[in-house]
């Protein structure tokens, strides 16, 4: 007859040696099993006479009872002490700085943050976006804008152009944002009311002019919109991008083919050295040039110039970024320099908007 005593040991024992769940539910198969050694010795009741039976059958149910309440006990404990290990290993300090990810490592350019802030200004004003390719066309850069072949003006631009084709034309690459007026006004219907940003090119390099910069057109164009209107919009476009109301500008009289009159702009200015401050002092910076579109470039872009007018201005990007952040060097722009890209640029998460703030 099986010991009851030595088989209880034995499992008790296993029970407490169970170091993981795991090896604790093999030791509740190797005991309550099918095959198990408690449920081998109650197949045997069977077989034993009535007296016995009645001795064995309540000693081996205890047992089991015994057994598995052991078995029950060990595992909550084991479970509560894997938790314990787990919550101890996965710890988390919330005091530590998070990791640096790209998003925060990366900067945004100093042109990219001005592009969109004069957009974001203009669109406040109701102006849309437009855009027109980088390689052009003799006639979208210069003739559809009152340039006509072997005018001297055309000089002026130092164009970059591609080799001769067949036909004799040629292209070339934009030497300022003025054709996407002419693009913008085919396509569509007036009245107009858009800026254009964008890349142009002039064979020309010292500190202050590097080959590839960036201009922004603006146009306006409907049946009665005159001088001052280009002056409101101005002067309201320099005080929200210098974020100060004492911009003050001094139009002066110049020339471009495509507007009649033509007129070039500067902002009251300081220098000290390097430095320069907007709004105060005694010099006069130049900062875009602008008028009321020529006739001429109006019918050339398929518009009746009895019926319609309006004025246009391009304005330097470059040149307003380093005014505004600072920057002495235009050629740093275009150096991919890390060191200065990071104490130049911006965060990529701040999105400049007039509620906002521009650039803070
Ligand atoms: N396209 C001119 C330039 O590059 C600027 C300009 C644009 C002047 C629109 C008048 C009107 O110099």
């Amino acid at each position: 007859m099986t010991d009851l005593q030595k088989l209880e040991d034995d499992v008790l024992a296993a029970i407490g040696g169970a170091t993981t769940e795991q090896a604790l539910e093999e030791v509740r198969v190797g005991a309550l099993g099918k095959k198990g050694s408690i449920s081998q010795v109650m197949k045997g009741l069977g077989k034993m006479s009535p007296e016995e039976r009645k001795e064995m059958g309540p000693k081996l149910n205890g047992l089991k009872n015994k057994v598995a309440d052991a078995i029950a006990l060990a595992k909550s404990a084991l479970h509560e002490a894997a938790l314990e290990a787990r919550l101890k290993s996965e710890t988390i300090d919330i005091t530590q700085p998070a990791r640096p990810t790209p998003l925060s490592e990366g900067r945004i350019h100093p042109i990219s943050q001005v592009m969109d802030e004069i957009t974001a200004i203009f669109a406040d004003l109701g102006f849309g976006v437009e855009e027109g390719p980088d390689i052009e066309t003799d006639h979208y850069n210069f003739e559809a804008l009152n340039f006509p072949e072997g005018h001297p003006a055309r000089e002026m631009h130092d164009t970059f152009y591609f080799n001769e084709k067949e036909d004799g034309s040629r292209l070339l690459l934009r030497t300022h944002t003025s054709p996407v007026q002419v693009r913008t006004m085919e396509a569509g219907k007036p009245p107009f009311r858009f800026v254009a940003p964008g890349r142009t090119f002039r064979c020309d390099s010292d500190q202050t002019h590097t080959p590839q910069f960036h201009q922004i057109e603006g146009l306006v164009i409907d049946e009665k919109t005159h001088m001052g209107h280009l002056k409101w919009t101005l002067e309201e476009f320099l005080r929200a991008f210098f974020e100060t109301d004492k911009v003050e500008i001094l139009f002066r009289p110049s020339f471009f083919p495509f507007t009649e009159p033509s007129m070039e702009v500067d902002v009251r200015c300081a220098r000290n050295g390097n430095e320069i401050r907007i709004g105060e002092g005694d010099d006069w910076m130049e900062i875009l040039g602008c008028g009321m579109v020529h006739p001429n470039v109006l019918k050339a872009a398929g518009m009746d110039p009895e019926k319609y007018q309006g004025f246009a201005f391009g304005m330097g990007i470059d040149r307003l970024a380093m005014l505004k952040y600072g920057i002495p060097d235009l050629r740093a722009f275009f150096e991919t320099d890390l060191r200065w890209l990071r104490h130049y640029g911006f965060s990529a998460l701040d999105i400049p908007t007039l509620a906002g703030g521009l650039s803070s």
